[in-house]
């Protein structure tokens, strides 16, 4: 058996959200009270995530990524990336995460194993990036940023979510970000995940958008290759810059035909899609190789070929329950 599933995609990647908790409030991932949270009994225990991962590897699984909620809030969680960076096969361990926390904790993780993070980030205006983030220090971000960079923790990715009317008139300063470091902008589009928010269809906008900014700023943009752990990226960098500029637009313009990738909620459910409710409790299995091998070949044969994000309206059926912090980013 391997990780492939009805559309011949072969599957090397997963993303293991280990916990739903955030300490903060993004305006398009939650509402100011948060979401509804799991309780601690029903979180996959750290035994269970490397169990399920030493299941997986032999069948072709290569990379993983931890999220959250902020994976960072969750104790011991550079345990668990050592823990996981000793299974054969693992290649490549990486974390996506706000950064707020970031700064005291890089010393464990990276003696853990860490490879690299991805750092969410919407906005360089103190005053901006709390209104986004409702309790957020930026202060604390760029600590994160810097002293990763200082320690070697690279590529360093930046992942801005870019919403109309909130930060697209700050896309020179994050364009200008990538001139002077190794630092990795993402621009990401906004998706539609949060089912019970009008949000989207106001601030929407397709990464077109960055583009056209770019090329009237003068900026000379030169298609780049070879990123690590940059599959669904379309990737560029202005002429003479030590970092890149990728964009990431699952909306206008899906990549779902090469998509190599799989998650594992933080309550056990293997989901072989972000956008389709498709997912299968994996939990009980954990103990037994076996089945655990048929409840995942199960979960692959239900993977669809495409998402539906640029079809989505209000009320859609097949729409989504779930934000990204209970899905994992
Ligand atoms: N659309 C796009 N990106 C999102 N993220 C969270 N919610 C959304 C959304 N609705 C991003 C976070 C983080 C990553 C895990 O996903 O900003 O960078
Ligand atoms: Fe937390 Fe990430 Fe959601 Fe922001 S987007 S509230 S950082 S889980």
């Amino acid at each position: 058996m391997n990780l492939e599933d009805n559309y011949g995609r072969k599957h090397d990647y997963l993303r293991i959200s280990i916990t739903d908790r955030c300490n903060l409030r993004c305006i398009y991932c939650m509402g100011e009270d948060g979401i509804k949270l799991l309780n601690h009994n029903e979180i996959l225990t750290y035994e269970e995530i490397v169990g399920f991962v030493k299941v997986l590897s032999p069948l072709g699984l290569r990379r993983l990524r931890i999220t959250g909620g902020e994976p960072l809030v969750r104790k011991g969680v550079e345990n668990l990336i050592g823990s996981l960076s000793g299974i054969a096969g693992i290649e490549d361990i990486a974390l996506t995460t706000n950064g707020e926390l970031l700064e005291p904790m890089l010393d464990k993780l990276m003696d853990n194993g860490l490879k690299r993070v991805n750092i969410s980030l919407d906005s360089l205006k103190p005053d901006l990036y709390k209104k986004i983030t409702r309790v957020g220090n930026l202060d604390k971000v760029l600590k994160g940023i810097n002293s990763a960079l200082r320690k070697g923790l690279t590529p360093i990715k930046i992942n801005v979510v870019l919403m109309a009317g909130v930060n697209d008139q700050e896309i020179y300063e994050f364009l200008k970000l990538t001139l002077d470091d190794p630092i990795h902008v993402r621009f990401i589009e906004y998706m539609p995940l949060d089912g019970h928010d009008q949000m989207w269809s106001k601030r929407y906008l397709p990464l077109n958008a960055v583009k056209e900014k770019a090329a009237g700023l003068g900026f000379r943009l030169n298609p780049e290759e070879g990123l690590v752990g940059n599959g669904t990226a379309e990737t560029w960098r202005i002429h003479g810059a030590q970092g890149t500029i990728g964009f990431i637009n699952p909306v206008s313009c899906h990549f779902c035909s090469s998509c190599t990738r799989l998650r594992l909620t933080a309550d056990g459910k293997f989901k072989p899609c972000l956008y389709w409710q498709e997912e299968i409790n994996v939990r009980k299995a954990l103990k037994n190789p076996l089945v655990l091998q048929s409840l995942i070949k199960q979960g692959l044969s239900l993977k669809h070929e495409k998402h539906q994000m640029n079809a989505q309206t209000q009320g859609n059926e097949q729409g989504y329950v779930r934000s990204m912090a209970q899905i994992g980013g």
